[in-house]
């Protein structure tokens, strides 16, 4: 979507770290932006950041939980009588569920795939009719991580989470361009957050049967990182990836060759022998995604895809 100027933006969790990041530069490029996020004091806090930069009519604040389908569609119908139609959809509320499998218990895995993956799920279930019902188009943006694509030793549920949300983007894409709606998968790496706020967050229905507290103790008293990026630098990338409509939005080059030692490992491991051929015609349409080749495609022609 090259022309986002005057365009409608819903960002979940947009009141804090990533989020913010993108709403501060999508209302810097002329968008309109809904910042939803459950937090009230992040709610407080954003508002007071766009009112003293004089963008607060073009910045509308509502409380959402992304797990709540009854509000996210109350959220959409506000979004709309305040901006009228949505454009851009980022599903990007999260929180860093970070620890062992061996420490993890019921309500780490159901927390995390409750608000990561039901909160997509709820995001695109909301906009994604209503984007097809205005028919001008759009974007869509999740956050995943580099731990979605380059998976962290010892984080694995945030990491299924991260890599399941990249699938579905992929999954989605083709079919969606044909309407004039775009989508990427968003993969940060160390941006400087609000993320080790994990702990604080946590709903009281997802503290018995948690085998993180400790970590989410060490999580919110660790030292800061000083070399993470900021979220405007973070944001501002994410809305390059809209106008040019990448696939993925990557955002820290030092992760390449990581991911690169991950798909050799991969293709290291098929099965050495000839290709079935009938089996390939059979299910040609199992066996390769278009969206792809397009994307290896523009990158060789030093061009990104339109
Ligand atoms: N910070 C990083 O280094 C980093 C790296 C890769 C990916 N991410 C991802 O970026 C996204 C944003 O995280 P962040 O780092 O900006 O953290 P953050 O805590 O600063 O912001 C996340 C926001 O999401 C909101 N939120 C959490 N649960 C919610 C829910 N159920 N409904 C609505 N809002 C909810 C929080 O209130 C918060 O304002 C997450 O999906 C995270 O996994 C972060």
């Amino acid at each position: 979507m090259r022309d986002v100027e005057g365009k409608v933006a819903f960002i979940t969790g947009g009141a804090s770290g990533i989020g913010l990041g993108m709403a501060i530069a999508f209302a810097g490029a002329g968008m309109k932006v809904v910042v939803s996020d459950f937090r009230r004091d992040h709610l407080e806090e954003s508002a007071a950041y766009f009112k003293r930069k004089n963008l607060e009519k073009n910045v509308h604040h509502l409380r959402l939980d992304v797990t709540d389908r009854a509000a996210f569609a109350a959220a959409a119908d506000e979004s709309e009588r305040v901006f009228g139609k949505v454009h851009v959809l980022c599903n990007n509320a999260g929180m860093g569920i970070l620890g062992p499998v061996k420490q993890a218990k019921f309500d780490d895995w159901d927390w995390a795939m409750e608000v990561m993956m039901g909160g997509v799920v709820n995001g695109i279930q909301t906009f994604l009719p209503r984007i097809l019902h205005h028919g001008e188009g759009g974007h869509i943006v999740t956050t995943s991580s580099m731990g979605g694509v380059l998976p962290l030793a010892g984080s694995p549920i945030y990491s299924a989470i991260k890599a399941g949300v990249v699938g579905m983007c992929e999954a989605m894409r083709g079919e969606l361009a044909g309407d004039g709606i775009g989508v990427s998968a968003f993969c940060p790496g160390p941006v400087s957050t609000n993320i080790h706020e994990v702990g604080l967050m946590r709903p009281e229905k997802y503290r018995k049967d948690s085998g993180y507290a400790e970590k989410e103790k060490e999580l919110a008293d660790r030292p800061e990182f000083i070399n993470e990026m900021s979220i405007e630098e973070c944001g501002e990338r994410v809305l390059r990836g809209i106008r040019r409509n990448d696939l993925y939005i990557f955002t820290h080059r030092e992760f390449k060759e990581g991911v690169a030692e991950r798909m050799q490992a991969m293709l290291a491991s098929f099965p050495d022998e000839e290709i079935n051929r009938a089996r390939a015609k059979e299910f040609s349409f199992l066996i390769s995604n278009p969206v792809f080749r397009q994307v290896i495609e523009a990158a060789g022609k030093g061009k990104k895809p339109a």
